[in-house]
């Protein structure tokens, strides 16, 4: 090999230094603000995951799965489980901005850790984007119900329905989303966690109520459509499981990272899961699973059953419910960029903190346009599962990487470790995995259509810029004029 492809490879194989990573986390001068605690990390999962996967996907679900949409979330429950596992490892051990992105640097290099934070921005940027879009479907419902009408050619994209101009109320919602993570953290957590009780006792509702309503006879036949139904119906829901994984894109701004993270994380997770099992039970019984609204399937259930006014609290809290879920995956976005920016992967700008705030501003406003006209201007429900594909992606890489970390470096403390290894992560990425060969095909070709953008502005940007190779020859340069 000449001497200039075997300095392509070295760079592209090169792994960000742990203790590089170390001092990025550690100092305080002008970095992100240090203000959240293990019950703002909770509250902050639980508002990443309880949204448009349970108050609106529910429903093609139980088309597939039929009542045993149950075992659909026992299903991709578990496999998230894994990935917590080992999310909650890596997040004590690196407790950076970056989360996937920078633990993929810091065990398999440069060339796999751009993929994966490229890979990301489907899972929180388009994510939003589909969840922005699921925003004002609900919105509209409610303001339906209390006699407003908007104009169809404002409320939707071109191409979602016919004479479709710009979805204008979730360009507003993404706008407004972001002003509040512009302003703050401490702000941001603080409307957070307010949500995160109404849309809580929204689902509660669901299940109480709901139960007094099951009728035992639709739960039969149980698995209409076999074992297929069933893993086709847990790739499709496992939009409603992320998020619990944005809690770690948070890590720098949390006060004490090895206590708090992983009661964040695998504390959100299980609320949820206990949750979604619950709701699938009482809405199979409820109606049968082939006459389930598509749209808004809970609400409906009990439209159905002639409870109009507790449908209307549920949408209430689904509007409520999507607006934390987009205030979390807003903000998992921007700590992203900042992270990949910080590295010299994207321009300096995206890794500028606000001097007063404290915040990324810069990829925070960014994200907020560029997610706010994708909503507005695209029929985004349709490459809604790109975000699946793209999260069970990097589920995988982390399942994998903990692997690989743990063989490679054995002795960085880790002050939370994933049991059983290897059996945990190679599981973990087994049912990821799994779950992608649920999804339709042409989700995967659009996903390597997307990872192929992703490499071209990595060749053309990134390798240029990257600051682990400048220290790296700088460390080369010095060596070499000390001889
Ligand atoms: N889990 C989030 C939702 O269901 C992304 O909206």
């Amino acid at each position: 090999m000449d001497r200039s492809a075997d300095t392509l490879v070295s760079q592209l194989f090169r792994r960000k230094p742990h203790a590089m990573l170390m001092a990025e986390a550690e100092s305080d001068a002008g970095g992100l603000k240090r203000a959240l605690g293990a019950l703002d990390l909770t509250l902050l999962g639980i508002g990443a995951i309880v949204g448009a996967g349970i108050f609106v996907m529910t429903g093609v679900g139980a088309l597939r799965a039929g009542p045993a949409l149950v075992l659909s979330f026992v299903l991709a429950g578990t496999a998230c489980a894994m990935a917590a596992l080992c999310y909650a490892e890596f997040a004590t051990m690196i407790p950076v901005a970056g989360s996937a992105y920078s633990y993929s640097y810091a065990t398999m290099g440069e060339l796999v850790g751009w993929i994966i934070g490229w890979d990301l921005v489907l899972e929180y940027a388009v994510g939003a984007a589909a969840v922005a879009s699921g925003w004002s479907g609900y919105f509209r419902v409610i303001l339906e119900g209390v006699g407003v009408h908007l104009p169809d050619a404002l409320t939707h994209a071109p191409g979602s329905i016919p004479g479709g101009i710009i979805d204008l109320p979730a360009l507003i919602i993404v706008l407004l989303v972001s002003a509040v993570l512009y302003v703050g953290i401490s702000e941001s957590a603080r409307l957070n966690a307010i949500i995160v009780v109404i849309k809580l006792a929204a689902v509660g509702v669901v299940i109480a109520v709901g139960a007094f309503f099951v009728r035992p006879a639709d739960w039969v036949p149980f698995a209409p459509h076999g074992w297929s139904g069933i893993s086709s119906g847990a790739a499709y829901i496992f939009f409603a499981y992320i998020g619990f994984d944005a809690v770690s894109t948070a890590a720098e701004e949390v006060v004490e990272p090895s206590r708090d993270l992983p009661i964040g994380i695998l504390g959100s997770l299980l609320v949820c899961t206990i949750l979604y099992i619950a709701v699938a039970a009482v809405l199979t019984g409820m109606v049968p699973y082939s006459s389930i609204d598509q749209s808004a399937p809970l609400a409906s259930a009990f439209v159905t059953r002639g409870l109009n006014f507790v449908a209307g609290i549920i949408s209430v809290g689904a509007v409520a419910g999507l607006t934390s879920v987009l205030l979390v995956l807003l903000l998992g976005q921007s700590r992203i960029f900042f992270a990949v920016s910080r590295d010299g992967l994207l321009p300096e700008a995206f890794s500028r903190v606000h001097p007063r705030f404290r915040t990324p501003y810069i990829p925070t406003t960014i994200t907020g346009i560029l997610v706010g006209l994708t909503a507005a201007l695209l029929p985004i429900q349709d490459i809604a599962e790109l975000t699946n594909i793209g999260t069970l992606f990097a589920f995988i890489l982390v399942c994998l990487g903990i692997w690989v970390l743990r063989r490679i470096d054995p002795d960085t403390p880790r002050p939370f470790r994933t049991p059983l290894v290897p059996a945990v992560p190679l599981l973990g990425a087994g049912f990821c995995l799994y779950l992608i060969t649920g999804l339709d095909p042409i989700t995967w070709v659009r996903f390597f259509g997307w990872l192929a953008i992703g490499l071209v502005i990595y060749f053309a940007y990134g390798r240029h810029h990257s600051r682990v190779a400048q220290n790296a020859t700088a460390g080369r340069a010095a060596a070499s004029s000390a001889d």
